[in-house]
């Protein structure tokens, strides 16, 4: 349990009363407790109220609110309030203001606004984590800290240029390694002296021309902003050793090391905020991402809008129902918290347009506050039976942020090349299929699995072919693409061949990667057919011009002068198969694989489902909580079989055929005949 103070699902969100007159805070509290609220996030953004000036805290309004809450049966996420320094303390620190990537300094405001390795920013904010944790350590609200708020901001001042020389040296001992594992003698940039070291920016032309340094200098600002979360940390551990500690991550974003700050944090919380039109399967994948950075522990849905947004171009209402399915959908994966941001609407700046729980008009009878009070009665209802519970999945797909930005940064062969949609294309097709995958990082033990799958597995880290190998050596059904294998930690391309040391393992040369433009296209051939690959499918983007050493050719590219090479490929290896899919096929054939393969691994849905019917599992002590999902705008059948189900939320016994309402949920336990 993330706290066993609060042994039910939380369920909440930030808010901010020191926005509002305190005549407001004795409503809120009536409002929270009608709508089943249990915890609240604050004081995110309130540093300036909680420091005036250097020698003057003032918290006494904090004090007040805290109590209150708690007297009213509520806990807090209590936050260090330092993601948006005062302006007076940007203005007497001359280092704390970030420069960015174009070389402009920025003036005060906005948030996460501050340079990561300015010394007064560090000590500032550690200064204030360790007042509030003094205060409040004895605290009865004080449920769980939430440091800072989405971290990610990069800085290319003279300050961060330092500390890189020093991260460097820590890194690579001497100049001549330096020099050797970033191949500087590329356009003549052998370095003699660490001075010399200048970090990439776009005052030095293009920030991505070295991508070994590039990659680094993300690498070191991960770990420099990581730096200043553990500052906190540190501060709050000692004092409140017993309470747990997070910060929310900004999903799947490539600006941290995110498996790093898995490891740093208690428990993983992260902010979810789809698109209305978004493909489900990328929600689903976000989540499992986030679980995958704890080895599967349960995380925290820090955030999310109980309506709409305001930031992106077109911010639909969430439609009735939507809400509560999206809540479900986080808990399914993994989510042992349902939170919004915003308990109440602001009034101003540029969060007036973001839905809240309570909305501009002040009262309960909003369509929005009644969804909300309804689901915080089921999460009240379902009590402590899902926390801690797992996903037990038999696939993994390798996801890695590295590559991510290597294979952004790296100039040729396709600017359409995106790493991260190749990895939502297979990841939907087991969605689609509709069985549980864990997102992993290739660092990560994946032992236990029986089919890994690593679209576009460009970068191979140290130990992570041999481990591969060892896998499918083992009976494992492994299963990666073009792109794969090129380049080493540092954006170095393994000579003799691609996919470099995964060329054994697949039993295949790649001689000659073709880009294909927009409007070109190709096509995969599948001659005697494989499983429920059969036919011809269309592809593009990427084709890779392979030989066979020892693999079998599934499929065959079918147009251009490459007519008849192999596009799709088998090795089997030890007791296992390597699986190696030459260029970017449309979906239908990523999804006819990957059934196959199910299937041959004895891996399937628990249930049939309609389409757009998501299905999910958790576990614990024996009972297997099965999540049905109706992400359709309509009424769609689930086929349960003979077994007889409770349905949890509607706490109604179901067999064979049912039929779920538009957006509807069901979770379903099995009962014994
Ligand atoms: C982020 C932030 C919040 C708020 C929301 C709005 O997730 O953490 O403070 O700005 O976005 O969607
Ligand atoms: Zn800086």
């Amino acid at each position: 349990m993330i706290n066993s103070k609060l042994p039910s699902i939380w369920y909440g969100g930030d808010y901010n009363p020191d926005q509002w007159p305190e005549q407001i805070w004795q409503e809120d509290m009536r409002l929270f407790k009608e709508a089943g609220i249990n915890v609240v996030t604050l004081p995110v953004f309130s540093w300036a109220k909680l420091q005036p000036s250097e020698d003057v805290y003032s918290l006494e309004w904090l004090d007040k609110l805290l109590d209150l809450i708690a007297d009213n049966g509520i806990y807090a996420c209590l936050a260090t309030s330092t993601a948006a320094q005062p302006a007076w303390m940007s203005r007497q620190y001359e280092d704390m203001l970030p420069v960015d990537v174009d070389g402009r300094k920025r003036t005060h405001g906005s948030r996460t606004n501050f340079c990561p390795n300015s010394k007064s920013y560090r000590r500032l904010s550690r200064q204030l984590a360790r007042k509030l944790a003094e205060r409040y350590k004895e605290h009865p609200a004080l449920l769980i800290w939430h440091i800072n708020n989405e971290y990610g901001t990069h800085c290319y001042c003279g300050n961060c240029a330092a500390a890189f020389r020093v991260w460097l040296q820590g890194k690579y001992g001497t100049i001549k390694q330096l020099n050797a594992e970033w191949n500087m003698s590329f356009w003549g940039h052998t370095v003699y002296e660490w001075e010399e070291v200048v970090p990439p920016s776009n005052l030095n032309g293009d920030n991505r021309n070295f991508q070994p340094m590039a990659l680094d200098y993300k690498r070191f600002m991960s770990d420099s902003i990581l730096a200043c979360y553990q500052g906190e940390y540190d501060e709050l551990k000692a004092i409140t050793p017993g309470i747990p500690i997070t910060t929310n991550i900004w999903g799947l974003f490539n600006g941290l090391d995110l498996k790093k700050w898995g490891d740093a944090m208690d428990v993983v919380s992260w902010d979810s905020y789809p698109q209305m039109n978004e493909p489900m399967g990328n929600v689903a994948m976000r989540h499992d991402n986030m679980r995958g950075l704890k080895d599967g522990k349960p995380f925290m849905l820090m955030e999310q809008t109980p309506s709409q947004q305001n930031w992106q171009p077109y911010n639909s209402l969430k439609r009735p129902g939507v809400m509560r399915l999206w809540s479900y959908q986080a808990v399914a994966h993994g989510a042992d918290t349902v939170m919004f941001f915003q308990l109440r609407r602001s009034f101003g700046a540029c969060e007036k347009y973001h839905g809240a729980v309570i909305e501009h008009v002040g009262h309960e009878n909003t369509r929005v506050f009644r969804e909300c009070a309804q689901l915080g009665r089921e999460l009240g209802a379902l009590g402590d039976r899902l926390l801690d519970s797992v996903i037990d999945a038999d696939v993994a797909l390798l996801f890695d942020i590295d590559t991510w930005n290597a294979v952004e940064m790296t100039s040729g062969p396709s600017v359409d090349l995106n790493y991260l949609e190749q990895a939502q294309q297979y990841y939907k097709a087991f969605y689609d299929y509709k069985v549980p995958v864990d997102v992993i990082s290739p660092l990560s033990d994946f032992s236990k699995y029986r089919i890994v799958i690593a679209p576009v597995l460009y970068m191979l880290k140290p130990g992570v072919a041999e481990r591969i190998e060892a896998f499918v050596k083992n009976g494992g059904t492994f299963v990666t693409t073009f792109f794969s294998g090129i380049v080493n930690e540092n954006d170095i391309v393994t000579l003799g061949g691609y996919p470099g040391k995964l060329r054994e393992l697949l039993g295949v040369w790649v001689e000659e990667i073709d880009s294909l433009t927009p409007d070109m296209r190709n096509s995969v051939e599948i001659g005697d057919g494989f499983g429920h690959v059969r036919g011809s499918y269309e592809c593009g983007l990427l084709c890779d011009l392979i030989h066979l050493e020892g693999a079998q050719a599934l499929g065959a590219y079918g147009s251009d002068f490459y007519a008849g090479m192999p596009a799709l490929t088998v090795n089997r290896y030890g007791e296992g198969e390597a699986y190696y899919v030459a260029t970017a096929p449309e979906q239908r054939l990523l999804n006819d694989l990957i059934r196959t393969l199910c299937e041959k691994r004895d891996i399937k849905a628990p249930f049939s489902a309609a389409e757009g019917v998501e299905l999910a599992q958790r576990s614990k002590d024996g009972a297997i909580y099965h999540f049905v999902l109706n992400h359709n705008g309509f009424k769609a059948e689930v086929e349960l079989g003979e077994d007889v189900y409770l349905d949890l939320l509607a706490n109604e016994i179901v067999t064979s055929t049912v039929e779920l309402e538009p957006y509807g949920v069901m979770i379903l336990q099995k009962q014994r005949k």
